[in-house]
């Protein structure tokens, strides 16, 4: 079965049993304590907590969607026959039933066995299934036991895990989770270790692959790490879609299936390499161009922040995977475009914004080009003296762009080990020096050195409105935006952000009065050092998130009056110490930066 088959059969299936088909939603998240979307649920969270209504929102408590994700925690594992940096996950909702309205454990689980034997014909005989066996104050799931049983399933056909493997989520510290129900296809022993204990999440082997996870979200985590009881309980599922097509195609992986192997024969021409010679690297390159084009598609550029660098990072990964294998240079763009084709039926978008996804990569590869041969060949001289330590971890990073993971990926080939705090100490020492330079710059006499310290003053202000205007533009327009890009100088500031649509006169006015009234109600501007990990969970909005060492600044516009805060920001500073010192807030332009990134240009009269 074909990709573009599975998803109609899925999509058609679920919305024949009443569920209302609902699209992918963005790979950036609502949730902004997360980078990147990495489930099916996450677009419903609100939903699943019941802070938002979903019959008003959806008209049915029964959803279904394809989802884009992405999870960077398993990227070293990619080359296998099961990891994917970029993947889809198919999923099935029932949201805040009760006992008429919605469907919980029973339903979930006759509809999962009816479309996998049924529909796609799988062999119920390959079929195991996990439950929960009862942990950390929660309960065994003896409910989903008997209803597998009921089902005609033999009892050493259903398993029990714990927490680690039988309960899900929450996708962030806190949120919706519950126990969960699985059924694993047993692909037979030819994929199996051999060991008399083999059986489904073996550690050792993938004979047996996770199908179909059926969550019972009834939970709630909270901030202390315990759990509570929702106000309703939900049905939340995930099919990762990658391995499902894989086992319909009875293929190892889905690297042999429709969705990678076009690009897999691009690259056995352009390297003239065989692919079953060099699977790993074939399959790095791949996955990692896909998840590149859907971040593209995003509106993200690479950079050395946030999910920008998340996509330099994995370009940067399939360049230097790529010299292994001799491809030529400026590869990346032919693997896009067959990426694009694969795509571009079911993500209409890649079509439409092709230009600029290509544009995207070739900017990087261009960028990285340069320096990738040279700081190879540094990397090589480092190595032989036997230690790449932190401040050699970062000369490669600083003067080569080798993102540190890439650098310690290496030194682990080598059998070598890079020391992280080091790496992030001479992070801070660089940056240090960087801003002793940029003071010392301010030197001079007279009339110039005047002319410079109010310059520094103006950009100090404007920094400080910057975080307002983030702020502002947060509350005004409702919608999920995201710092894409800042750049300040004494004249002017410029923010890029996440939104999709031209923002109206009216928007724009909003925006101003809303920093304005900020502005004067006089607020304080606060500074704390503490743990990064501490700032985000307090909610600090962390634009330089993923390249900040352990300890951070976190500057907050407070106001004390509302015992609240309007912005709180890890930021480097410096800022003003009250907003009453900006003066007036106006926005001078309203302009597109790129596809499904807006700029605005603003200054302080
Ligand atoms: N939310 C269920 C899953 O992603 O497996």
């Amino acid at each position: 079965m074909i990709s573009r088959v599975l998803r109609r059969e899925f999509l058609d299936f679920f919305e024949k049993k009443g569920h209302k088909v609902v699209p992918s939603s963005s790979l950036l998240p609502l949730d902004t304590s997360v980078l990147l979307t990495t489930a099916g649920m996450q677009q419903f969270t609100p939903y699943l907590s019941n802070t938002k209504n979903v019959l008003e929102d959806f008209g049915t408590r029964h959803l279904t969607s394809i989802q884009k994700c992405f999870r960077t925690l398993d990227i070293e594992e990619v080359g296998d026959d099961t990891h994917h940096t970029f993947f889809e996950m198919l999923g099935n909702w029932s949201i805040g039933l009760d006992q008429d309205k919605g469907y919980f454990k029973q339903g979930a689980i006759e509809i999962a066995l009816d479309f996998l034997g049924n529909i796609l014909g799988l062999e119920k005989n390959k079929f195991w299934f996990t439950i929960f066996k009862g942990e950390a104050g929660i309960p065994k799931d003896k409910e989903s036991l008997e209803i597998w049983q009921e089902q005609g399933i033999s009892q050493e056909r259903i398993i029990e895990f714990g927490i680690k493997d039988n309960f899900w989520g929450p996708t962030a510290d806190t949120g919706p989770c519950g126990p969960c129900s699985e059924i694993h296809y047993d692909r037979g022993p030819q994929y199996g270790c051999g060991n008399q204990d083999c059986g489904p999440n073996c550690e050792r082997c993938k004979r047996f692959v996770e199908l179909w996870n059926l969550v019972f979200m009834e939970y709630n985590k909270k901030k202390d790490g315990c759990f509570s009881k929702l106000p309703q309980s939900n049905v939340d599922t995930g099919i990762g879609f990658e391995r499902l097509l894989a086992v319909l195609e009875n293929k190892p992986s889905a690297y042999e299936t429709d969705l990678f192997l076009p690009v897999i024969q691009k690259i056995e021409v352009l390297s003239a390499k065989n692919y079953n010679s060099q699977k790993p690297n074939f399959r790095i390159i791949s996955d990692h161009i896909r998840g590149a084009v859907f971040l593209a598609a995003e509106g993200i550029f690479p950079s050395n922040t946030n999910q920008g660098y998340i996509l330099r990072r994995i370009l940067r990964r399939a360049m230097r995977i790529g010299k292994l294998i001799n491809l030529p240079r400026n590869f990346l763009i032919p693997l896009s475009q067959e990426t694009i084709k694969i795509y571009q039926e079911f993500y209409p978008e890649h079509k439409t914004k092709q230009a600029d996804i290509l544009s995207i990569i070739q900017k990087e590869e261009t960028k990285f080009e340069k320096t990738l041969e040279q700081g190879l060949k540094e990397f090589e001289k480092l190595a032989c003296k036997g230690e790449i330590d932190g401040s050699m971890a970062f000369h490669l990073y600083n003067t080569y762009g080798f993102p540190l993971e890439m650098t310690e990926e290496m030194a682990v080939e080598k059998k070598l080990k890079v020391d992280k705090k080091s790496f992030e100490q001479a992070f801070i020492k660089h940056q240090e020096i960087s801003r002793i330079g940029a003071t010392k710059k301010f030197g001079g006499t007279g009339a110039e050195q005047i002319k410079d310290e109010e310059q520094k003053i103006a950009v100090i202000k404007l920094h400080t409105a910057t975080h307002l205007l983030y702020y502002a533009l947060r509350e005004a327009l409702k919608d999920n935006v995201r710092q894409m890009g800042c750049d300040i100088n004494s004249e002017r500031l410029r923010f890029d952000f996440s939104h999709s649509v031209k923002l109206t006169q009216d928007e724009i006015k909003k925006v101003e009065q809303i920093v304005n009234q900020r502005i004067k109600q006089d607020l304080e501007v606060e500074k704390q050092e503490m743990e990064c990990g501490e700032a985000i969970k307090s909610g600090a909005l962390a634009f330089f998130r993923e390249k900040y060492p352990e300890r951070v600044f976190v500057y907050t516009i407070r106001d004390k009056k509302n015992k609240d805060w309007v912005s709180k920001e890890i930021c480097a500073g410096p800022h003003v110490k009250r907003t009453s010192e900006l003066g007036c807030f106006k926005i001078i332009k309203e302009q597109s930066s790129s596809a499904g990134i807006r700029r605005i240009k603003a200054i302080l009269i």
